[in-house]
């Protein structure tokens, strides 16, 4: 028989085309649209990954509110998707409506800041702990951006990637390990640069590896997600952070630290939550409750360098920001988000539905005596197809199946509940209930039951 990881894969096959079967007889209208939609939008949608979803032809939404969405043809879904991570406050939070709408009517956009860009200021220093803050349309520009000041402030060319990130778009950090050697990812498309000139990519949880890539004191910046997100979930071994900090001093490289998904930890992020102390803190899509926006902050020793570093430079365009950027409507939506959406008693709820889907799930993998394990920073959850969570990018690599994975996303949203398209993420949003994370484990069960 053939089996992939501890599942029957003939079995996997004819499910997987019954439950295609199912979705096209269930969806007429996002039939309908997908059909309209492909006559002028680029591969049928309005961006090209829309496609790498596992249904045959795109699921259109209708509304949605909260932890859950409707769809075109009327189906209900509770959603631990969430816009992967966008919507992690849930969907249309109402006080980033609210804001929303009233700021709407006095001025969208004007290249000037108003009230609400000083009392986000202050807060995002008081949760965050760093005392200066510049603002992004998005986390990969965020991102971008960060680099940038870095390597002005530094005078250094190199950065340090960890294998197996994503931070975005950001071009540098398309860099992986493929047999212990760095490469460029294949998957980049228009990419004329050698990227390899200027960034060195390292395994996670490595500190020896990691002082060697320091050693020769010409790096700007290590970039880094506290716990890697993006391809499935590596968590940071014990200490392994203070150490890494420890080295990045001894060489005086910078530590950037993305929070775009490990926001999910708590209102402070990770860095609050274990104590790291990045010289950039970079925090994009939830920020703005779902409307796109996002921050990054400085330490202060950080700031006075970039600030001279702009001061040295000659007068002109920077690279930094763009025309939209920080415009009114994104400072009243990160406004009302910092001060009544991502609160402590919100995130208190999702943590307890999060243990409530990590220990649903992993009593399932056990009744149907798979090795598989499962994962979690927060509210965030990832069931991942070895026994043993991954210590690094290329171990987390090897555990990835998107053929099965889609397998069982496909089984989960036919049966009204949906997960993120890539890898298995699990979010859990202030919305979110218990009868919704009970549907999630239920219908996780059913498919084991099938596949099994
Ligand atoms: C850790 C991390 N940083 C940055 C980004 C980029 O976010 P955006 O696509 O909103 O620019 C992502 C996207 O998935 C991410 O996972």
């Amino acid at each position: 028989m053939n089996t992939r990881h501890g599942i029957n894969w003939a079995r996997a096959q004819a499910l997987a085309q019954r439950e295609r079967q199912a979705f096209v007889e269930a969806m007429p209208k996002s039939r309908a649209l997908s059909e309209r939609a492909a006559r002028h939008l680029l591969f049928g949608v309005p961006l090209h990954w829309m496609n790498d979803w596992s249904t045959p032809f795109s699921l259109y939404v209708d509304e949605a509110r909260g932890a859950s969405f409707t769809d075109a043809d009327g189906h209900r879904y509770a959603d631990f998707c969430l816009g992967d991570t966008g919507a992690m406050f849930g969907h249309s939070p109402p006080p980033v409506a609210r804001a929303l709408a009233t700021q709407a009517a006095r001025g969208l956009t004007t290249m000037l800041p108003g009230e609400d860009a000083a009392w986000v200021g202050e807060e995002l220093a008081r949760r965050f702990g760093l005392p200066y803050w510049q603002f992004a349309m998005t986390a990969s520009d965020a991102n971008r951006f960060a680099l940038r000041w870095a390597r002005a402030a530094t005078g250094r060319k190199q950065i340090v990637i960890f294998n197996g990130c994503y931070h975005g778009t950001v071009d540098d950090v398309f860099v992986d390990l493929v047999d212990g050697k760095a490469a460029q990812r294949g998957s980049l498309i228009g990419q004329v640069h050698d990227l390899l000139e200027a960034t060195r990519v390292i395994e996670f949880n490595d500190l020896a590896a990691l002082e060697n890539a320091l050693k020769d004191g010409d790096v700007a910046c290590v970039l880094a997600e506290p716990a890697l997100t993006n391809i499935g979930m590596v968590l940071p071994e014990p200490d392994y952070w203070r150490q890494a900090r420890a080295l990045m001093r001894r060489y005086g490289t910078l530590l950037a630290i993305d929070e775009t998904h490990t926001i999910s930890c708590g209102p402070g992020g990770y860095t609050q939550a274990h104590g790291l102390e990045p010289d950039l803190f970079v925090l994009g899509k939830p920020v703005g409750g779902g409307f796109p926006c996002a921050v990054y902050g400085f330490s202060a020793e950080l700031a006075e360098r970039a600030q001279r570093a702009k001061r040295d430079a000659p007068p002109g365009h920077s690279g930094i920001g763009t025309t939209l950027t920080a415009n009114m409507l994104a400072m009243s939506a990160i406004r009302a988000t910092l001060a009544e959406v991502m609160t402590d008693t919100a995130y208190a709820h999702m943590f307890a539905l999060a243990e409530r889907i990590e220990s649903g799930l992993r009593q399932v993998i056990a009744r149907h005596g798979l090795g598989w394990c499962v994962t979690r920073v927060g509210a965030r959850s990832e069931f991942q197809f070895a026994p043993q969570p991954p210590r690094n990018g290329t171990e987390a690599g090897r555990q990835l199946d998107p053929e099965l994975e889609q397998i069982v996303h496909l089984y989960l949203l036919n049966r009204g509940v949906l997960i993120t398209p890539f890898h298995n993420m699990i979010l859990v949003c202030p919305g979110t209930s218990l009868h919704d994370v009970e549907r999630l484990v239920g219908a996780f069960d059913e498919c084991l039951g099938e596949l099994v």
